[in-house]
């Protein structure tokens, strides 16, 4: 872009177009919208129950049945997407992460019941091991290593369980090499050509995490961390590479991990690809403003608007949130 020419001071006072509502209004340039929130939702056992997660004040984890309401309300209020996340039992946490291709377990059953009650709310599951994995990784682990082409195997067997069970979106979030590639072939030769890929493709090592172990039972399991497969937060280069690559991997859009912390990997990857582009604000991010909102030291729902605005302005298509519901309503209420 050419860099305009201003008149200087007194010719140019950029106050006047922010003496009033109507005019600030008039000339803003980013807004969140209701189509750009997609809601994580955590999923436990159980029949209607509900389990306050302590590291997430405001957040719980739901029942299936629970789920199905929660997606009712929220494809009221014209959110487009959810996200989902169990908590699986611990005995089915194995060494080789079984649990993740059983057509039954915790997400493939909360999506056939959201999407038979409520078709038209989208559904977007992780593909990693992690929330079903005796060690807490994302991958297979042998020895001390994570090993890479073993682990998409399991990648690919998860992911056709999911796509079968009506999942709109996968979501790699494993950060294993080559395993968008590995996923999309898969899809095309078992007919699923119509489900989309979402990368979690720029997937820092973060310390950011650490309230969302908690809400999928995976802190206590977790062995070592995950700077062998998950990105260091030094570089941004790299995540230019990592985003090119699934994207030519087949990947129809790609995701930057976490988010406010993050925002300058959001608008490169914007710039760079233009590809549809998301950001998660993660557990640790929602954590640290319900936190500080708890306490009154900050205005919730301001906070959350202006939180969610940043990412829209850093380039952002739209954004994973566990404010989704808030922001749907604080949207509402504007209008
Ligand atoms: C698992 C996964 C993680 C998150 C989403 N998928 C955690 C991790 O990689 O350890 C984090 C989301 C959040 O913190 O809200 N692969």
């Amino acid at each position: 872009m050419t860099s305009p020419v201003f008149a200087p001071f007194p010719m140019t006072r950029p106050r006047r177009l922010r003496a009033q509502p109507w005019t600030r209004s008039m000339v803003q340039e980013h807004e969140v919208t209701v189509n750009d929130l997609i809601w994580p939702v955590f999923i436990c056992e159980g029949v209607d129950c509900e389990e306050p997660i302590a590291a997430m004040p405001g957040v719980s984890r739901l029942s299936v049945d629970r789920a199905v309401r929660a997606a009712e309300n929220a494809a009221n209020l014209g959110i487009p997407c959810m996200a989902l996340f169990p908590n699986t039992p611990n005995d089915k946490r194995t060494e080789d992460a079984e649990e993740a291709w059983n057509p039954d377990n915790l997400v493939n059953k909360a999506t056939r019941a959201i999407k038979a009650a409520v078709p038209d709310i989208g559904i977007l599951l992780d593909v990693a091991l992690d929330p079903y994995s005796a060690t807490g990784h994302d991958g297979i682990v042998r020895g001390d290593e994570i090993v890479n082409d073993e682990t998409l195997i399991a990648l690919e067997k998860q992911a056709l369980v999911q796509a079968e069970s009506g999942c709109d979106i996968l979501g790699p979030s494993d950060m294993m090499d080559g395993r968008i590639g590995y996923i999309r072939q898969a899809l095309e030769a078992n007919d699923f050509q119509n489900t989309m890929i979402m990368a979690y493709a720029a997937k820092y090592a973060s310390a950011f995490y650490g309230p969302f172990r908690e809400a999928v039972g995976a802190s206590a399991t977790l062995k070592g961390d995950k700077k062998t497969y998950q990105m260091n937060p030094g570089n941004t280069d790299e995540a230019l590479k990592e985003i090119g690559m699934d994207l030519a991997e087949g990947a129809d859009m790609i995701m930057v991990k976490p988010g406010m912390p993050y925002l300058d990997i959001c608008c490169r990857a914007k710039d760079a690809y233009g590809a549809p582009t998301f950001a998660y604000q993660v557990s640790g991010e929602y954590s640290m403003l319900a936190g500080a909102c708890n306490n009154d030291w900050l205005d919730r729902p301001r906070v959350i608007e202006e939180a969610l605005t940043c990412f829209k302005r850093a380039g952002c298509d739209g954004i994973l949130t566990y404010f989704a519901v808030e922001m749907a309503e604080i949207i509402a209420d504007r209008t």
